[in-house]
């Protein structure tokens, strides 16, 4: 791994240190950073290296995975560490900034190798890196690296647009763009799972397959995000970019493990493949809903429209259910449904495979065969098969095979991503081929939400989702697995 720079903008935000340090302590503390670095953090208010040093290592006890208690350890990754006030819109701010990269490469005489994470809100994205650029911190003898975080775009024109800004400063190659789905270790599981697995390779396509269900269900309601998410909605905060990226991780067919290239091409071939949603089909497609006041875990909570900050009579997505088609030769006639909500039942993000059930119709009891994958809270796969139970007449009935991964010691999302980016492996980042074919699926649904033709249903706080969500399903002789 080569040794670097990496410089964080909006290095004393929330996610950073949340995140992204206890991320990089952690990475050090398993020796997955290169041997020599830098962490030049960047914010808006003046203060010393030394006062911020402290500041992380206060994150790092309330945030990181693993205790902070070797005094000697945490001391060697603070040391790493330095301060710097940037105002993102001043060019002189990136003169000064490449001055202190450069002394600090000096210093440790390490080779112009920079990461540049970009942790600020995305009206930022394209000024920063163009200043990136401009300033010459950018025109490095080693390699540079970009990572960004969602949203990338508002809706299929601005997402291009800010792609146009980015390429003038970075090349795709450059861009890391973090979905953090994609760092869950049961995600990253998913292509091994297939191409290593003789056994669900022979069955991962549409000769054994009925359907796939993808959930991602929260209890959180809006919270204190109501200025983001009211113009976001569901469907741009995970379906877009969360959701889509699963499906393509489920439905890629690798030959065997891909490399970064292999996986990127068979992600968008996916993509590719989506039957695009005509207007007329949006609303018998595509479940739109917002929670209404209700129970979560016994308490009464408030509906969203009467959350803090949500405008009167918004008619935001808190929910979304969906049924997509990918018309290829492994797919074809295979259902996917996809679902997201705030405010639901129980906190579950899993992938349910439903697998054809030949006997169906033919007077058996059988269960269908399941493969469930769970992604969060729990991490774990699990089979359902049938068996029949000698203590009651032989009647048949199903059987689940557990695995679980223990948490405890399984790295973090962003550490992983950000092994990756430091190593230069962008297989687990979404490429601009996938994001703009995402936004190209998604954007209709956005207009017909636009032009209110979709209808909004009512949830309420602590229940499964509208109604009509089920209906989505039993039109086509299924339901939804596992809801509690
Ligand atoms: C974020 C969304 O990207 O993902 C949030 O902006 C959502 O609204 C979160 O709560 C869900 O992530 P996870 O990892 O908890 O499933």
């Amino acid at each position: 791994m080569d040794n670097m720079t990496f410089v964080l903008f909006g290095g004393t935000g929330d996610l950073a240190k949340r995140k992204i340090y206890p991320a990089l302590y952690n990475l050090f503390i398993d020796k997955k950073m290169p041997e020599a670095f830098s962490i030049i953090a960047l914010g808006r208010r003046e203060q010393s290296s030394a006062d911020f040093q402290q500041n992380v290592a206060k994150s790092l006890q309330t945030f990181s995975r693993r205790t902070v208690n070797d005094p000697a350890t945490l001391e060697a990754f603070l040391q790493t560490i330095r301060f710097t006030v940037l105002d993102a819109n001043q060019v002189e701010d990136y003169h000064k900034l490449r001055s202190l990269v450069e002394s600090r490469e000096q210093e440790l005489n390490i080779p112009q190798n920079r990461m540049f994470y970009l942790s600020v809100a995305p009206e930022f994205f394209d000024v920063i890196a163009l200043n990136i650029k401009d300033s010459g911190l950018g025109s490095t003898s080693g390699w540079k690296r970009l990572i960004i975080e969602k949203p990338f775009g508002h809706d299929l024109q601005s997402a291009r647009h800010l792609n146009e800004q980015l390429s003038k400063a970075f090349d795709e190659s450059e861009v890391y763009r973090i979905d953090h789905y994609l760092g869950k270790p049961m995600v990253q599981n998913l292509e091994i799972l297939e191409s290593s697995n003789p056994i669900l390779k022979a069955l991962w396509s549409n000769h054994h397959i009925a359907n796939v269900q993808i959930t991602a269900s929260e209890t959180v309601g809006v919270e204190e995000r109501a200025g983001y998410y009211d113009n976001s909605g569901a469907i741009r905060d995970m379906v877009q970019n969360h959701l889509l990226q699963v499906l393509m991780m489920v439905s890629m067919r690798l030959p065997g493990r891909g490399d970064a290239n292999e996986v990127r091409m068979k992600k968008k071939n996916v993509m590719q493949s989506l039957r695009p949603l005509q207007k007329e089909d949006i609303a018998k497609n595509v479940i739109r809903g917002q929670y209404a006041a209700g129970q979560m875990q016994g308490k009464p909570v408030p509906g969203y429209l009467d959350e803090p900050g949500v405008p009167a009579g918004s008619k935001n997505d808190t929910f979304i259910a969906t049924r997509l088609w990918i018309d290829n030769y492994f797919w074809s006639d295979v259902p996917f449904y996809i679902r997201t909500g705030k405010r639901m039942k129980e906190k579950s993000t899993r992938i349910v495979i439903e697998f054809k059930e030949p006997l169906k119709g033919q007077n058996t009891t059988n269960d269908p065969n399941l493969l469930v994958i769970e992604i969060n809270p729990n991490e774990g796969i699990f089979m359902q098969l049938n068996k029949k139970n000698p203590r009651n007449d032989s009647k048949l009935e199903p059987m689940r095979i557990h695995f679980h991964e223990n948490g405890k010691d399984v790295p973090e999302a962003y550490e992983n991503l950000i092994f990756d980016a430091v190593r230069g492996d962008s297989t687990f980042f979404a490429h601009w081929d996938e994001v703009e074919l995402s936004w190209q699926y998604v954007q209709p649904i956005l207009d017909a939400f636009e032009e209110d033709s979709v209808p909004l249903h009512q949830y309420p706080a602590g229940s499964n989702g509208p109604e009509a969500s089920d209906q989505l399903l039993a039109e086509d002789g299924f339901k939804w697995w596992l809801d509690t």
